[in-house]
């Protein structure tokens, strides 16, 4: 008899396996289905954030600033490192432990909450009775029937037309994490998040990094006078970063043990150039992944870029099937992932699982971060809105100033009556950790007097936020 749970989740990413847990510790019965393998052809559950995103890139960015500390900027502190080497197998075992810490983490998890996880590729099919069941393409293929079912299968890497990931030279993601030995020259496609991340990590270790990126505008979606900001920052730090390109064709050579990538472009005169470069990343953007999964057999809808097309509570085309994450419209991030992923499980308890998409962070875990939250000056601009703005420099900041990272700044956004928070725009050290008070303060609707009356500790980075509310009262006090 086909096995019989009243939730089965596919996919167990953030999205998927957040919703598991959640659902189960609302009293479902659960059942989670992931086809991610180890090198070992054994489970590896986290999804693209564990295995080829947020996490390992994350241990990533981490090795890399600590080398980059030790050969610049550790002499500022009367230090001196002679014989500084780097062991690239090493650091990528870091990161492989890191990765496994938290694969096992899930698994934990999933024991303890009593989710029954099956390893292996899920996909609908019809049955007699028009409806469906879940199949599960594994060592021992299995059918499982669930009262309802949340699709979790997140996305995969955007391939340049014509140019497949080898993963050897033309890397995803996925060969961009671990490639065994600096290249000398790397290439990117793509200046967005990813480009800048992965393109970081591997200028730190020493490698020539050139990024040809489409669009005029630098991070087109970030506050634009932080992104000149960070510009500069990455540009002084060595990124070549071409603005306006468009890439032609994209050739590989490989003559014994020479291999590389000639990339045909031309930039934004129009003038046509050639980039040669010993890898390749492609970071062009995320598609949704519904592969396998057999969804237009049963009748669910996908959008044109393929996603699957849920309402604003993540329900889908059919009943008892909803989904969440990176297979469904909005931010392609972990956290809103995991957000829809517990909202859904709440809404099957009969709960008001809710999302609030205002509210969502960014970070840009490059050096300096980036990190924001609600609306650019540019969006409240082209609302319309009428708006006060206040920043404040990390170059005034006291534990800026002790760190030796003065670079950036905040900057916040409130309404020009009402004086409500509508954004925060931070780049500088630890935007990561500083944005989670605006988003807090964002949640509450707080003013950005609410701020610049709270107690911050002193001497502390979110002396800045504070001074930045000060400031959109013309206020700040240390600058
Ligand atoms: P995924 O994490 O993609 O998980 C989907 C899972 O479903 C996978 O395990 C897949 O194998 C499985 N699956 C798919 N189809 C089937 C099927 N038919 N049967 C069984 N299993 C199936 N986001 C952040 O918020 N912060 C970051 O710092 C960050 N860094 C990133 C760095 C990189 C390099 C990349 C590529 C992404 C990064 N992201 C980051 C984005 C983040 O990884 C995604 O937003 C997140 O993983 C989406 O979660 P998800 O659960 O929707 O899907
Ligand atoms: P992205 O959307 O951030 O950036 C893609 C960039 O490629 C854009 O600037 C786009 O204009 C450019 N581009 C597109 N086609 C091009 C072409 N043909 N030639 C040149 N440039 C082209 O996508 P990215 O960096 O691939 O990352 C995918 C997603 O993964 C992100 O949007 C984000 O949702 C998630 N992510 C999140 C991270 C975080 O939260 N820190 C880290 C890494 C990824």
């Amino acid at each position: 008899m086909n096995k019989q749970f009243d939730v089965i989740v596919i996919g167990a990413g953030p999205g998927g396996y957040m919703a598991a847990i959640r659902a189960a510790q609302l009293g479902m019965s659960v059942a989670c289905i992931d086809e991610w393998k180890n090198s070992k052809d054994g489970p590896a559950l986290g999804g693209t954030c564990t295995n080829v995103g947020c996490i390992p890139s994350k241990a990533l960015l981490q090795s890399s600033e600590n080398f980059d500390h030790a050969s610049h900027h550790l002499a500022d502190h009367g230090i001196s490192v002679s014989g500084l080497t780097l062991d690239v197998t090493k650091m990528l075992g870091r990161k492989d432990t890191v990765v496994k810490q938290n694969n096992d983490g899930i698994l934990y998890l999933f024991k303890k909450n009593k989710v029954s996880f099956f390893h292996g590729r899920g996909s609908f099919v019809r049955t007699v009775d028009g409806g469906y069941e879940i199949k599960v393409a594994s060592a021992a293929e299995e059918a499982l029937v669930g009262k309802q079912i949340i699709v979790a299968t997140g996305s995969t890497a955007r391939a340049l037309p014509g140019t497949p990931f080898d993963e050897e030279l033309i890397l995803s993601n996925d060969g961009a994490l671990r490639m065994g030995a600096v290249p000398k020259r790397l290439g990117l496609i793509g200046s967005g998040v990813i480009g800048l991340e992965l393109g970081s990590v591997w200028r730190r270790l020493g490698s020539e990094v050139s990024i040809l990126e489409a669009l005029p505008t630098f991070l087109g979606a970030v506050d634009q006078q932080i992104a000149k900001e960070a510009y500069k920052a990455f540009v002084k730090q060595g990124l070549k970063i071409e603005l306006g390109v468009q890439v032609g064709e994209i050739r590989t050579t490989k003559k014994g043990k020479e291999a590389q990538v000639s990339v045909a472009w031309t930039n934004a005169k129009g003038e046509g150039q050639t980039l040669e470069v010993d890898k390749l990343i492609v970071s062009i953007g995320r598609v949704p992944n519904t592969i396998g999964l057999d969804a237009l057999a049963v009748g669910l809808k996908l959008d044109e870029r393929g996603a699957i097309v849920v309402d604003e509570d993540c329900r889908t085309s059919l009943p008892g099937v909803w989904a969440v994450g990176d297979v469904v419209r909005g931010p392609m991030l972990a956290h809103k992932a995991e957000e829809e992923g517990v909202a859904v499980a709440e809404r099957l308890a009969g709960q008001h699982g809710h999302v609030n998409f205002n509210t969502i962070p960014w970070v840009i875990y490059t050096s300096p971060e980036i990190a924001w939250v609600g609306q650019t000056e540019q969006q409240l601009k082209a609302a319309g809105r009428a708006y006060k703005s206040g920043t404040f420099p990390f170059l005034a900041n006291g534990r800026a100033r002790a760190l030796g990272d003065t670079t950036g700044m905040v900057k916040m956004l409130a309404d020009a009556a009402s004086d409500e928070i509508l954004g925060v725009h931070i780049v500088g050290p630890m935007a990561s950790e500083l944005i989670a008070e605006c988003v807090v303060a964002m949640a509450f609707r707080a003013s950005s007097e609410d701020i610049a009356r709270i107690c911050h500790a002193h001497p502390s980075l979110s002396e800045a936020t504070k001074e930045a509310a000060l400031a959109v009262a013309q206020r700040a006090l240390n600058f």
